[in-house]
């Protein structure tokens, strides 16, 4: 892994459907990565979109009396907005739809047709629409239902082109035995190693346009379009920057990527699409002669109660709405602070209140009182203190965190944190600071309490400032600093002589939320 670039992406999103806390979740921990990355002095790529083509979003646009690009506009532009308000720090927003995109996809296909990796055929079996995949017969349930979303699926013949997937089989099984990180978490990992020790077919990359027209043409056949998969695993090479399509075939940029971002160094996936990223994705750039992404990460699934989150079963949850009631801040530490990276998680009210609470009743306390007593005992002004209470615990915590990152084990290092914070008020109760205050003899010892205080709420607000960045800036404002530390810059940070402020509970008791909310 490149230790100062670092490229990351989240799948692209359907642009059929509002975002949802499931797509919420994946953008959010991508973007926690990516801001603590960046904290850490990396430059990143933060890549996310949404998905344009294919039946799915034609059958849509026809439902909804509108055009496939008229509906792309608008989902695209709901999920751009949901990303600003939920302080996602994307770097590119990628559109299937652009024309960059179209060339990129028109260059890889025909780069694939050129080395012979394509041939027509006949294609006989069944298609399920919503989740854009094959099954074959064996696979489906009762009714010639899709055995995942339980919908109705079609059957399908017809003239398709196909890439010569099942070629890649070893070679891919190959690398995944020879990196074993490169699929996380294990589980997952072996899911696509079982996968692959079946024999592994070749794979439809087309569609005739008699049945989907809304999708990438084929530049060596235009009676047929770019299957939808190809074309959005393929966003991920276009924005990198690797592939000039208005060069000469030789210098488009296959044969050299250097310069350019790929390859991705993390693509995060949740769990349902982990084949097409780790098993079609990598053999179609094998297939180009692309080198492959640094390392996949499955995350699992948000269910509601002990039930999939679903339309018709109206019990989605709208991320934008718990924003509003309790601020984007908190949205993310639920979400991600509940979730164990890789597992599945239940969205209930209570478990959001729980978590709520944590940021109120911990460390929102104690950002409040410990300022207002550096306030009432020291005007304000963080007294001159060596400050090294909680010194020990405060290094661990962030070696901790260091190390829980590093594993993209993000609940974790937030737990960790947490507990930082909890520690802290400990030692507040501990060192009784109002009694220090009444102690003639006690000025120094005050002095020494206020100082760690200050201490380690800057470094509270550099360990919290990915999961909640718009908090975190309003902290260190409060702190007298001149804006969130970094990681390594937080421990060394010389918090003397700082005036800090007083202001609104950063985190508002929920009652009080409630009541504002209701007016
Ligand atoms: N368009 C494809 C992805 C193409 S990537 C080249 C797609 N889109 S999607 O809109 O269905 O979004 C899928 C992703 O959203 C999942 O992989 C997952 O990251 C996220 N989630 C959607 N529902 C989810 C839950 N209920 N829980 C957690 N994440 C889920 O598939």
């Amino acid at each position: 892994m490149s230790t100062n670039r670092r490229y990351l992406t989240t799948p692209i999103y359907y642009a059929s459907g509002d975002p949802h806390i499931g797509h919420a979740y994946t953008t959010i921990l991508s973007d926690v990565l990516a801001r603590f990355w960046r904290q850490d002095g990396e430059e990143v790529l933060f890549l996310t979109g949404t998905d344009e083509h294919g039946p799915k979003i034609e059958d849509e646009a026809a439902k909804r009396n509108t055009t496939p690009l008229e509906l792309c506009d608008e989902m695209a532009g709901r999920f751009a907005a949901a990303w600003d308000i939920l302080a996602i720090s994307h770097d590119r927003f990628i559109r299937t739809t652009e024309e960059e995109h179209k060339a990129v996809v028109t260059a890889f296909i025909q780069r694939l047709w050129d080395r012979g990796q394509i041939y027509e055929g006949q294609y006989s079996g069944w298609y399920c629409v919503h989740e854009e995949r094959y099954w074959t017969e064996k696979d489906l349930g009762p009714d010639n239902s899709c055995p995942d979303c339980k919908r109705p699926v079609q059957h399908l013949e017809e003239t398709n082109y196909f890439f010569k997937m099942s070629e890649y089989q070893g070679q891919l099984l190959a690398h995944i035995e020879a990196n074993p990180n490169w699929i996380v978490p294990e589980e997952r990992r072996n899911e696509i190693v079982g996968f692959l020790q079946q024999p592994l077919g070749d794979l439809s990359i087309s569609r005739p346009k008699s049945r989907v027209s809304w999708g990438i043409t084929l530049p060596f056949d235009e009676d047929h379009v770019a299957y939808v998969w190809v074309d959005a695993l393929i966003n991920y090479l276009t924005a990198s920057g690797a592939i000039d399509p208005s060069q000469e075939s030789g210098a488009q940029g296959f044969d050299d990527v250097s310069g350019s971002w790929w390859p991705c160094d993390l693509h995060l996936v949740g769990k349902d699409i982990i084949t097409t990223h780790a098993v079609y994705w990598p053999t179609l750039l094998m297939g180009v002669g692309l080198p492959l992404p640094r390392q996949i990460l499955a995350h699992g699934w948000w269910v509601v109660g002990d039930t999939k989150m679903s339309k018709s079963l109206g019990n989605v949850i709208d991320p934008l709405a718990l924003s509003d009631e309790f601020g984007t801040d908190a949205v993310r530490w639920y979400l991600l602070r509940e979730m164990p990276t890789g597992s599945d998680a239940s969205y209930t009210t209570e478990r959001f209140m729980t978590r709520y609470d944590e940021l109120a009743n911990i460390l929102g306390n104690l950002a409040s009182r410990a300022i207002a007593m550096i306030g009432k005992y020291r005007d304000g002004v963080v007294p001159n203190a060596a400050g090294t209470g909680l010194l020990a615990e405060t290094e661990a915590t962030f070696a901790t965190a260091r190390d829980a990152m590093s594993r993209y084990r993000v609940h974790e290092a937030l737990a960790a944190a947490m507990e930082l914070a909890r520690a802290a008020n400990g030692y507040v109760e501990e060192r009784q600071p109002w009694s220090q205050a009444k102690d003639p003899e006690g000025s120094d010892a005050l002095d020494e309490t206020l100082a760690t205080l200050a201490r380690v709420l800057a470094a509270l607000c550099a360990l919290f400032q990915p999961v909640a960045p718009a908090k975190m800036v309003d902290l260190a404002a409060r702190l007298g600093l001149d804006g969130v530390p970094t990681l390594d810059g937080a421990l060394a940070l010389a918090m003397t002589g700082r005036s800090v402020r007083k202001g609104e509970p950063l985190f508002p008791r929920i009652q009080q939320t409630r009541e504002q909310v209701q007016g």
